[in-house]
């Protein structure tokens, strides 16, 4: 493979996001003020905003969500940088990692310097049926849909596969759904912002105040196992291992590398990049990986000259629990086989060696899948500068964003540095 290299260096300057939930009384407009308003205040040397030249926004389906096609410009006006150019980009959930990587193209170029990278999505405004049918509408419309695939049964089928092949259980996801809660417990922006635990107390206490039969469930493995509190979705996928359905947006500010010091003194370098494609599943060889995962991680490492290893915090795709245990393997954390046990190992949680998903994941913080790519890069900047607060992995200056859109047909994964 040709080692790629970006023609200018890029860096991130401000990160900022609404909190990720059900919103009735926002619209993605009002969601995406909150993010531009909090990536302004983020600049630490402060931002004109009439400085920023173009926009690029990730948005899935706002036209089939919300009936609002043609959203880029609509963005622009309500932050008020029209007439700038805006450009919506669509690659299913992997929408605005793929803004992202336009937006750094943009300026590798050489012909912006200072951009404005935006991802939304308002998916509850719709019945849950036909949030299903809109996002399956990012599956292959002749092949995958027809036989059935929703994205649940897509991400049941590889847990199948998976299990089968390397002897994983259902509990292995269960152990995934439990580690993202208590992560999302500490992040204020998390949609399903608390333990497993906590969500089975509240449950409880639900029931005693309703004079319903109290249940006495030991612990959260037997809470997780309860068809009734946590029922079948697409086996062995349940309601605990999927990501919500949710509203929410973000917005980051990059600027050429040069010009990065002007806007604050502790920028995050973007020193990798890589994306690529796969073909329908019926083509695919191996139902237990992500080829354009694994090719888009290999590109970001090639291009910034790291490794796996070296990599100390990682926010990766887990729209299901299988998503997450397959991601850590696409992306080299561990071989092929070993995720499922590294999970129930505990070698992600945020303490252990391999911190996975510190701010919830799209499991806990939630999943408005156009705003998911650029979310992620919201933790990074916040880890990366030490201001994760209780999530915090001490000394964390490489991190790395994992953004697959549809059944794996897409993939976008970036590497960012803090330097001293
Ligand atoms: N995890 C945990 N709890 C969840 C949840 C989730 N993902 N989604 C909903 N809940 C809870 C709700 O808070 C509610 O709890 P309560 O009864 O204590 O108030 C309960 O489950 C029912 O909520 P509801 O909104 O009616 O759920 P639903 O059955 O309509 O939807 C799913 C649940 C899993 C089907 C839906 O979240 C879903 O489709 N998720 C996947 C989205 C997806 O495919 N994204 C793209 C991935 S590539």
């Amino acid at each position: 493979m040709t080692q790629r290299r970006l023609g200018r260096g890029v860096a991130i300057v401000g990160a900022g996001m609404s909190k990720f939930g059900a919103f009735p009384g926002l619209s993605t407009r009002d969601l995406f003020v909150i993010a531009f308003e909090e990536m302004c205040a983020s600049v630490d040397k402060g931002l004109d905003p009439r400085d920023i030249e173009t926009l690029y926004i990730g948005n899935y389906s706002s036209d089939l969500f919300e009936g609002q096609g043609h959203t880029a410009p609509i963005m622009a006006d309500w932050v008020g940088l029209a007439p700038r150019s805006a450009t919506r980009v669509e690659d299913a959930c992997a929408s605005s990692g793929v803004a992202l990587r336009q937006g750094i193209l943009a300026i590798a170029s050489g012909l912006y310097d200072v951009i404005l990278v935006g991802g939304i999505e308002k998916m509850t405004e719709l019945p849950t049926e036909r949030v299903t049918d809109t996002l399956a509408t990012a599956g292959d419309a002749t092949y995958e849909i027809p036989a059935g695939f929703t994205f649940p049964g897509f991400y049941a089928a590889i847990a199948t596969a998976y299990m089968h092949r390397y002897g994983a259980t259902p509990e292995t996801f269960m152990r995934v759904g439990i580690k993202n809660h208590d992560n999302g417990a500490l992040n204020a922006k998390a949609q399903f912002g608390a333990r497993i635990a906590d969500i089975m107390d509240s449950k409880r206490t639900r029931a005693i105040e309703r004079g319903y039969p109290v249940p006495e469930w030991d612990g959260e493995m037997d809470f997780l196992h309860d068809d009734r509190a946590n029922p079948v979705i697409a086996w062995p996928m349940r309601l605990f291992d999927c990501s919500p359905i949710s509203d929410g947006a973000a917005a980051l500010l990059l600027v050429g590398e040069e010009l990065a010091r002007s806007f604050t003194d502790d920028p995050l370098y973007l020193v990798g990049s890589g994306q690529a494609s796969d073909v329908a599943l019926h083509d695919r060889a191996d139902l237990t990986t992500l080829r354009a995962a694994r090719l888009a991680a290999q590109q970001a490492y090639e291009m910034a000259g790291v490794t796996p290893a070296d990599i100390q915090v990682a926010e990766v795709h887990d729209c299901f629990t299988i998503a997450e245990v397959v991601a850590t393997e696409d992306l080299g954390f561990f071989a092929a086989g070993e995720g499922w046990r590294a999970a129930e190992e505990g070698r992600t949680v945020r303490t252990g060696p391999r911190p996975i998903n510190t701010s919830g994941g799209l499991k806990s913080k939630g999943h408005p899948v156009g705003a998911s790519g650029t979310g992620q890069v919201v933790e990074i900047w916040k880890q990366l500068r030490g201001e994760a607060g209780e999530r915090q992995v001490p000394g964390a200056a490489l991190g790395l964003t994992h953004n697959v859109g549809g059944t794996g047909q897409s993939c976008v994964v970036h590497i960012m540095e803090r330097r001293d």
